[in-house]
C-alpha cells in the first residue's frame, strides 16, 4: 500500500529527560536530532510529505523558560541544518500561525524555507504555533474575505475549495499519523486533514524513537484495511475461495 504523507506527534521529550534527572530541555534537544534522523529515513523510504508537530497553539501554557528554550533549539537547528537538508533533497515548509512567533525564529524559518525551496525528494512541514482549529478557522476567514470581496460565490464552497484554503493546500492528506509517548489523543493536530488517516501510537518516547521504530509503524500501516467509509475490497484469493472465479 503506497504512503505519501506521514504526520507525527512527537511526544515524550519531557518524560525522557525527567527519567534521567535532566532538565526537560535536554529532552527537546535530543528530540530535534531525532526529527532530523526520521526526516532522512522518510526521504530514503520514498515518502513525499512528513509533517512534524513541533509547537502547538497550546504549548504557550508551558513555563516561559521552556518555551524560549524550545524556540532557541529550533532556531539553532534550522540555522545549522537548513542548507544540508536542502542539499539532501529535503524541503522545509512551515504550517501554523507564523506571525505569532518571535521575530528571530520567524526569520530563521523563512530563510530555511527559501533556501530549501528547490529540494524535491521530501517536503517536511514543521507545524509551529499550529492548531487544527486555528487552521480551520483561518481557512474559513480566507473564504469569507474572498466572498465579501466578491471573488468567491459562497455556493461554490465545497470540500476541495475548503482544503485549498488550509495550511496544507495542494498536499495529500496524511495516510498515517504516528504519536509517540503512548497517549491516545489527536491534541488539536491536523483536524480536517486526518479525517481518514490511520493512527499508530507508539509507547516509545520521542527521544528514543529510531528509524527502526518508524519502519515498524509503516509496516503496521501496510497491513491496515483502509475503507474510507466504503466496504472492504475482497482479494482475488477470497473471491476464489467463494467459487466466484472458477474452481
Ligand atoms: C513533546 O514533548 C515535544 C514538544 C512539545 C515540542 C518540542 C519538539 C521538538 C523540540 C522536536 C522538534 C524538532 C524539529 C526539528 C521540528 P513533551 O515536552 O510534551 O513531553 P512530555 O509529554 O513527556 O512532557
Amino acid at each position: 500500500m503506497s504512503i505519501s504523507h506521514v504526520a507525527i506527534i512527537m511526544d515524550g521529550n519531557g518524560r525522557w529527560a525527567e527519567q534521567r534527572g535532566l532538565p526537560r530541555l535536554a529532552g527537546h534537544s535530543r528530540g530535534v536530532e531525532v526529527a532530523r534522523e526520521i526526516a532522512v529515513a522518510a526521504r530514503d523510504m520514498g515518502i513525499g510529505y512528513l509533517t512534524l508537530f513541533a509547537f502547538s497553539t497550546e504549548n504557550w501554557k508551558r513555563p516561559a523558560e521552556e518555551v524560549s528554550g524550545i524556540f532557541s533549539l529550533l532556531r539553532q537547528f534550522f540555522a545549522r541544518e537548513a542548507s544540508d537538508l536542502a542539499r539532501s533533497g529535503i524541503r522545509i515548509r512551515t504550517i501554523g500561525d507564523i506571525e505569532g512567533l518571535p521575530e528571530p525564529v520567524r526569520r530563521v524559518i523563512e530563510d530555511a524555507e527559501r533556501m530549501s525551496s528547490g529540494a524535491q525528494r521530501l517536503v517536511v512541514n514543521i507545524a509551529m504555533n499550529y492548531g487544527g482549529r486555528w487552521d480551520v478557522v483561518s481557512a474559513a476567514r480566507k473564504l469569507a474575505e474572498a466572498a465579501l470581496a466578491g471573488d468567491l460565490d459562497p455556493s461554490l464552497i465545497d470540500e476541495n475549495r475548503f482544503a485549498a484554503a488550509l495550511s496544507t493546500a495542494g498536499q495529500p492528506d496524511p495516510d498515517l499519523v504516528i504519536r509517540t509517548g503512548g497517549d491516545m489523543r489527536i491534541s488539536n493536530f491536523l483536524l480536517w486533514q486526518t479525517a481518514y488517516s490511520e493512527l499508530y501510537v507508539s509507547p516509545v518516547l520521542w527521544p528514543d524513537f529510531t528509524p527502526v521504530h518508524f519502519k515498524a509503524a509503516l509496516d503496521d500501516f501496510a497491513s491496515r484495511d483502509r475503507r474510507f467509509g466504503g466496504i472492504r475490497k475482497r482479494s482475488d484469493e477470497q473471491r476464489r475461495g467463494e467459487g466466484v472465479d472458477g474452481p
